[in-house]
């Protein structure tokens, strides 16, 4: 999995099943050796869960558009955000990964299958965007839990978007703060 920029530990990335339509979410690759071709992923009840139930695979696409990111934790992009649909690849990925999946108790487990690199690019450390990815995380269970101290870690994201990130993480952020108000 090295191969396609995957570390051990858990690897962000927008995982793409087809179920009646395409559907799109972030999910965390947890690999404990980036050297082979298994790892697994957590999956609470979703779409992306059903889908695998169902018999989907799982393609992994790696890429840092924070609008991306953002659309996908709340719902799914339609077509026209994809370059290819087989394998499918969202305008603007790095990286993509097809991954057989099957789930056993609250885990998917993957084997990866074949994948390919689109391009590379330069990029330093954005914060911006680390907190951007930190809020959504807390954004997908505040929707459902409306947990105060899960508001509280949204705001301090806040203050490092708008200090840190470039104008689509801030967008992306206002996106956020519209789908949990
Ligand atoms: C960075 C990030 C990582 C996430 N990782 C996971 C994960 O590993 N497992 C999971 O079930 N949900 C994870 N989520 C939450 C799902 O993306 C979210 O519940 C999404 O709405 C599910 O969409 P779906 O119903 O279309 O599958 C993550 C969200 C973010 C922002």
């Amino acid at each position: 999995m090295s191969n396609f920029g995957f570390t051990d530990g858990i690897n962000e990335i927008i995982a793409i099943t087809f179920g009646e339509r395409i559907n799109t979410a972030p999910i965390g690759i947890i690999v404990d050796d980036e050297n082979s071709k298994f790892a697994k992923a957590r999956l609470y009840p979703s779409h992306t869960r059903r889908n695998i139930e169902a018999g989907s695979k799982l393609w992994a696409n790696v890429i840092y558009d924070p609008i991306v990111w953002t659309i996908t934790a709340f719902e799914d992009l339609d077509e026209g955000w994809f370059e290819s649909l087989d394998p499918p690849i969202i305008r603007g990925s790095l990286a993509w990964c097809e991954f057989d999946a099957k789930l056993e108790g609250e885990f998917a487990r993957l084997e990866l299958l074949r994948g390919g690199i689109i391009r590379s690019e330069v990029r330093t450390v954005n914060r911006g965007f680390n907190a951007l990815i930190e809020a959504l995380v807390h954004a997908t269970r505040y929707k459902i839990s409306r947990d105060e101290a899960l508001w509280r870690k949204i705001v301090e994201c806040k203050a490092i978007v708008e200090k840190c990130g470039d104008r689509r993480v801030k967008e992306a952020f206002e996106i956020l703060m519209k789908e949990i108000r």
